[in-house]
């Protein structure tokens, strides 16, 4: 396989230059790993890829090769075809394509279907986890949808299916330490659900490790579900650009705490500290952080918590434009930032991190 060692889509084609054109769109999202249609007979893709094919299926080897390729390894194929055909679409179905294209085709189509399928592979392997554990991580995954889809339209936030999911957290929390949660949304491929998954199992795993319990465990977990809802407001173009932020599009990236305030206003059930997480977890101790400008003792523990959590996820995190930080060095940036953050808790969470065994590399 050539390009990428572990990759997200192993792109097999029958035309270097459907392939090259291929791996174009998808480049920027996506590791890639490419096989010419000749190789495949041999080829052990990594568990959690999906598979992109475009090849003509009129060739009754290709086809038949395909064929084996796809029971030998069943999971989610995208099929891209040059030009319309019918029976060739209806192979590929046979076959159990999860998706076709016709060139020309939306590039953000397909980018979307790519990341529909590796989010569908992902869950899938949390079959293998035991039952509270699938039940928390399905259930996180749906409501985290459900919110930003509703928020994005206007609508009220789910809250009883949030608080079904923060329930099914507490119920899976006590037998499921931090790696195994990070671990299970490993190769996620929505970069805002998987930053809001992040941030909560980091959260409820640390805050057990110091002894909160109960409904302040609960609250921990909403807020850190909800910290980030904010996004929901701003444009997809910008949330989920593979490329660093110019200056305009940061400004508006930035006023996601401001939107959680406008959206968070109007639920009146929520409790005063997921509601600070959401608005506050940009807010710095020195006073330097938005949208407040909050100083010191204006800044609760709860938001001190978030904020430690966000920080560390995003410099762990891999997107396509940037490497991931090991945790070692991550914590090390972290003690460097001074009162940015509370350093007697950033020393404390890097002694619980250090005492896991998390996996760093997140979704590009
Ligand atoms: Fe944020
Ligand atoms: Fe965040």
């Amino acid at each position: 396989m050539q390009n990428h060692s572990s990759p997200d889509i192993v792109l097999i084609s029958d035309s270097p230059s459907r392939s090259k054109k291929l791996s174009g769109i998808l480049d920027p999202w996506f590791q890639i790993g490419t096989v010419p249609l000749e190789e495949i007979g041999s080829l052990d893709p990594p568990a959690k890829s999906i598979f992109v094919i475009s090849a003509k299926l009129e060739n009754a080897a290709t086809l038949r090769s395909i064929r084996q390729l796809l029971t030998k390894h069943d999971r989610p194929s995208i099929f891209v075809f040059a030009t319309f055909n019918s029976a060739a679409m209806a192979k590929a179905k046979d076959a159990r394509a999860t998706e076709c294209f016709v060139w020309p085709f939306n590039a953000v189509d397909l980018v979307g279907a790519v990341r529909k399928a590796l989010s569908l592979r992902v869950e899938e392997s949390w079959k293998l986890l035991d039952e509270l554990q699938v039940n928390a991580l399905e259930s996180c995954a749906t409501t985290m949808r459900t919110c930003f889809s509703q928020c994005r339209n206007g609508q009220d936030l789910p809250l009883t299916a949030i608080r079904d999911t923060t329930e099914k957290i507490a119920a899976a929390a006590g037998d499921t330490p931090l790696e195994t949660w990070l671990g299970s949304i490993e190769h996620y491929h929505d970069y805002t659900f998987t930053h809001c998954m992040f941030v909560c199992f980091t959260i409820v795993a640390f805050a057990q490790a110091i002894g909160i319990k109960n409904g302040d465990l609960t609250h921990l977990t909403l807020g850190a579900l909800l910290h980030d809802i904010g996004k929901s407001r701003v444009p997809i173009a910008i949330l989920d650009k593979p490329a660093k932020l110019a200056a305009d599009e940061w400004q508006i990236m930035q006023q996601h705490p401001e939107f959680s305030r406008q959206i968070l206003a109007a639920e009146q059930q929520l409790d005063k500290d997921s509601i600070e997480m959401a608005v506050h977890h940009h807010e710095k101790l020195d006073g330097t952080g938005y949208p407040d400008g909050l100083k010191g003792t204006e800044i609760s523990d709860v938001v001190r918590l978030t904020a430690i959590a966000d920080v560390y996820s995003a410099l762990v995190d891999k997107r396509s434009y940037k490497p991931g930080f090991p945790r070692q060095k991550a914590l090390e940036i972290m003690a460097t930032m001074g009162d940015a953050l509370d350093q007697g808790f950033v020393k404390t969470f890097a002694e619980f991190i250090m005492s896991t065994n998390q996996p760093v590399r997140m979704a590009g």
